[in-house]
């Protein structure tokens, strides 16, 4: 089998590509085609660069032609490729709809040009929406209500649209937060783990009592390895973690693994339309056949040791990367200066 896998030098995007040597060994070749934005870090994929059976190709996946050569001979696409970051989209940047979207539109025309035999588009729990009580279910109405979500939810409904209009054999994933090895250090759980290393501060929004469903990365790559073979075309698929925690419960659990006082926290004006709660109903996966679930607090000790043992993959992104610090100060540097050891009121 060969796979295009896009945005595969990326956090989720690296680990399944491991992943997929690891399944399927000289059985699979893989194409990983990456724009290599600010997210990306060709080192997270340094074990298997040197593969006969891995290829890599620098380009847009919103560029046809980048995306023609690409796919060239592929007989699947994983499409990871994908600007990720809630706060970076509320900054009004033009790339989520142009990736997130458009990108899509160009992957998907492609695949119907060359009748592939399956698409995946890695969605996310965040087209939903937030939720009280409950969880969603595949068949839930989509509710995205930040930038991020929004663009997701157009490049998730495009996908569905070309299995619905013209039998391309798209299966579309929709996953909780993810956390683990090779994630940048803008989201919550690595930042907080380097912030905390070093002894900075950790900006928790609002009141730290927003709720998400934590996955460990190496599972979520089992479920795509898994639904490349056993996804049904057509159909939509929500992979969850099972461990539902508010953020200030991972942020003490973070301290206490590294041995770091409470006082590093600091309650900092909240994300303009902080989504309150993410659940999912992961019950048709399982049905499928699919059971893989680290325990949280396994995965969260063996992500915090990653961090610890791999300095040389962080630091010259959060020291040395001109743009990273632009973005720190950013977004945090107000928020830290009028930041409290109390909590928030929820934005
Ligand atoms: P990431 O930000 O770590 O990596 C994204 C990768 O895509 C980078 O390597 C980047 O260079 C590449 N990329 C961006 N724009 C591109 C373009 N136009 N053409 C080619 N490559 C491009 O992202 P991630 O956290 O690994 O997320 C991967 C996918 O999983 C995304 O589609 C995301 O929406 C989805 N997802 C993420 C989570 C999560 O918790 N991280 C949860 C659910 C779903
Ligand atoms: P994040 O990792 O950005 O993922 P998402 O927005 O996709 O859920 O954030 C996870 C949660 O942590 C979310 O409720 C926002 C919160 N958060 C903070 O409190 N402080 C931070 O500095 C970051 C990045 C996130």
């Amino acid at each position: 089998m060969k796979v295009l896998v896009t945005g595969g030098c990326g956090f989720i995007g690296s680990n399944f590509v491991r992943r997929l040597f690891e399944s399927r060994g000289d059985g699979v070749t893989v194409v990983n085609l990456d724009k290599l934005t600010y997210a990306a870090n060709p080192a997270s994929l340094a074990d298997v660069a040197g593969r006969r059976n891995y290829r890599f190709v620098k380009g847009d996946i919103a560029d046809p032609d980048m995306v023609r050569l690409a796919m060239d001979g592929c007989d699947a696409v994983v499409n990871f490729a994908a600007e990720t970051h809630v706060d970076r989209s509320l900054l009004g940047d033009a790339s989520f709809i142009e990736t997130d979207v458009r990108g899509v539109f160009v992957l998907l025309e492609e695949a119907r040009r060359r009748r592939i035999a399956k698409f995946i588009q890695i969605s996310t729990d965040e087209v939903y929406g937030t939720i009280a009580e409950g969880s969603f279910h595949e068949d839930s109405p989509l509710n995205p209500r930040n930038p991020y979500a929004a663009s997701k939810a157009g490049g998730d409904r495009l996908a569905y649209s070309y299995w619905a209009s013209y039998g391309v054999p798209v299966v579309v994933t929709r996953a909780s937060n993810n956390y683990g090895p090779y994630q940048y250090p803008e989201k919550l759980i690595p930042l907080f783990v380097t912030n905390a290393i070093d002894g900075h501060p950790l900006p928790l929004y609002g009141d730290g009592r927003n709720v998400r469903d934590w996955l460990y990365v190496k599972d979520h790559a089992a479920a795509i390895d898994f639904l490349l073979d056993a996804g049904e075309p057509g159909e939509t698929y929500n992979i969850a973690g099972g461990n539902e925690a508010e953020n200030i419960e991972i942020t003490h659990k973070v301290l206490a693994l590294l041995q770091k006082p409470k006082s590093l926290i600091r309650f900092v004006d909240d994300r303009p339309g902080h989504d309150r709660r993410y659940s999912l109903d992961a019950g048709k996966l399982g049905r499928l056949g699919f059971r893989s679930v680290t325990p949280f607090d396994e995965g969260l000790a063996e992500t915090v040791r990653w961090y610890g043992e791999r300095e040389d993959w962080w630091r010259p992104i959060k020291e040395r990367d001109a743009a990273y610090q632009e973005f720190y100060k950013t977004q945090y540097g107000d928020r830290l200066a009028t930041s409290s050891s109390t909590a928030k009121p929820p934005g």
